[in-house]
């Protein structure tokens, strides 16, 4: 964020080679499905249940590379732990443009972050026909498993074998080509349910004027409430954070330059630019106006940009969020190679907590973690509500910018904090908490979490014990193969195997 900066000194002594941070960034061309049997420790037997992930599966189509990783066609992994066991299986989404492009062995889509079909600009220009990749997140709700890629509507996706069954509609409250964020959140206890879990999603419309529609969905997966406000400016929303009677919205200070898009010479991603000296607007809007609060209010907090959100909830009349920020948005550059990125160039994502008094319409802002983190998770029964423990991504180093080679365990309450670290060689993805089965303490858990391995080209499923990183991985799983770097995904405690 602008005006608090702290000291980046840059380590001199680096905790990893680029070399082996690219190798995370392979295509995995072939579908497995197998059950893991090279495993170091033990995995606990009430760990029962799913972890499905989901990410760039492709990073390249027949040889020609992707742009970017976010331009990479959806794959779903998914580990089933089972009696002390545990079963893998991956499988691309079979979207239009996966299909299309593997029979045709080519490119054949601009990408929204710098692929480009060959040819120049001359073979891109005036086309918007953007692929639907479907390779950002994967959940589990209402009975279905649906692929999630913010710009358009879900893919269904069977669980237990991973086909594509088809698009995903709600009863046709989406319509064909409607957007569905990929960062739902899940509500464990809704005022409105009465009390029962629901899931909260929502969608933008950016143009001049941004639409964000809200929908929030029942436990039959139904979408049971709607509603859709109208914000000035153009978005670039990629997550939210709910309460009980909020859900609030980071409208980052960026504008968007529509015709070097439209000539085909850059890629919509790459036709957004950083304003430093705007401010952020934070969108608070009421779940439910009919019996809760009905204003919308905008507040504005300093600039800076924010991907992803840890938390949420209310004291009083104050809104307490926590969000990893940047100093700016990192842009795409059309020439560059994502493979090269110089991490020490760049200022890290840092946790900062927001306060947002309600009734004067301020906002204060601390930085509560200066370590370089992203890819935030907490005990699912504390979603929007006051919680202690974080879990989260981060550099191997307390300082600079580094690609997430361990993961932090901080105590919000205390600042104690407690870090794994799969450096020098291993490369993690974002950990997930799941709750112990009848836990009554919070961090009483796992972490499960994805980790590269350069040494051996494979990756491995690392189990934690939540309560206590000190101890060193629970259970390292190795894959047969590598799994190319993801986005995001979930746990369910039902079984597909
Ligand atoms: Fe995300």
């Amino acid at each position: 964020m602008q005006n608090l900066k702290i000291e980046h000194s840059v380590t001199s002594q680096k905790s990893y080679t680029r070399e082996d941070w690219q190798g995370g960034y392979q295509s995995l061309n072939q579908e497995f499905d197998y059950w893991i049997d090279d495993i170091e420790g033990q995995i606990p037997p009430e760990l029962q249940g799913t972890l499905f992930r989901n990410g760039p599966g492709l990073l390249d189509i027949n040889g020609q590379r992707i742009h970017h990783p976010f331009d990479g066609d959806g794959m779903i992994s998914r580990i089933s732990f089972v009696n002390g066991r545990a079963h893998f299986r991956n499988r691309f989404v079979r979207t239009e443009g996966y299909v299309a492009e593997q029979k045709a062995g080519k490119i054949l889509y601009r990408g929204v972050f710098g692929t480009q079909k060959s040819g120049g600009w001359l073979a891109n220009i005036f086309d918007f026909k953007i692929k639907d990749i479907a390779n950002t997140n994967v959940i589990y709700w209402g009975g279905k498993l649906l692929a999630l890629w913010e710009a358009t509507e879900p893919h269904h996706l069977d669980p237990y074998t991973l086909e594509t069954l088809g698009r995903e509609y709600f009863n046709g409250v989406l319509a064909p080509g409607d957007a569905f964020s990929a960062h739902p959140r899940f509500d464990p206890s809704c005022n409105q349910d009465g009390g029962a879990p629901c899931l909260v999603n929502f969608s933008i419309k950016p143009g001049l004027s941004t639409t964000i529609t809200l929908f929030e969905l029942n436990l039959a997966g139904e979408i049971v409430r709607k509603q859709a406000h109208s914000v000035s400016g153009f978005c670039f929303i990629h997550d939210f954070v709910i309460t009980p009677n909020y859900c609030i919205f980071f409208q980052n200070p960026v504008t968007f330059n529509p015709i070097p898009l439209a000539l085909g010479i850059r890629a919509a991603g790459e036709c957004i630019q950083f304003q430093p000296h705007k401010p952020t607007q934070i969108i608070v809007i009421p779940r439910n106006p009919q019996v809760g609060p009905t204003k919308v209010k905008i507040l504005e907090a300093q600039s800076g940009f924010v991907f992803h959100h840890a938390n949420a909830f209310e004291v009083g009349n104050e809104i307490v969020i926590d969000s990893i920020c940047y100093e700016s948005l990192p842009e795409v550059e059309p020439e560059s190679d994502f493979r090269q990125v110089n991490f020490e160039a760049n200022l890290p994502g840092q946790l900062w907590r927001f306060s947002l008094n309600l009734e004067n319409e301020t906002v204060q802002q601390k930085m509560i973690e200066s370590q370089c983190c992203e890819f935030p998770s907490i005990n699912p029964a504390y979603v929007g509500r006051d919680y202690k423990y974080l879990y989260i991504g981060a550099a191997h180093g307390e300082t600079g910018n580094a690609p997430l080679q361990a993961i932090l365990k901080l105590n919000l309450k205390s600042g104690e904090r407690q870090l794994w670290s799969a450096a020098p060689r291993g490369f993690i993805g974002e950990p997930i908490f799941v709750p112990r089965p009848d836990a009554d303490k919070e961090d009483d858990g796992w972490v499960l979490v994805l980790v590269y391995d350069a040494a051996h080209n494979r990756s491995d499923v690392v189990i934690l014990d939540a309560s206590d990183f000190n101890k060193g991985a629970v259970a390292k799983l190795h894959l047969k193969h590598h799994i190319p770097y993801g986005l995001h995904g979930n746990f369910t405690n039902e079984v597909f195997v």
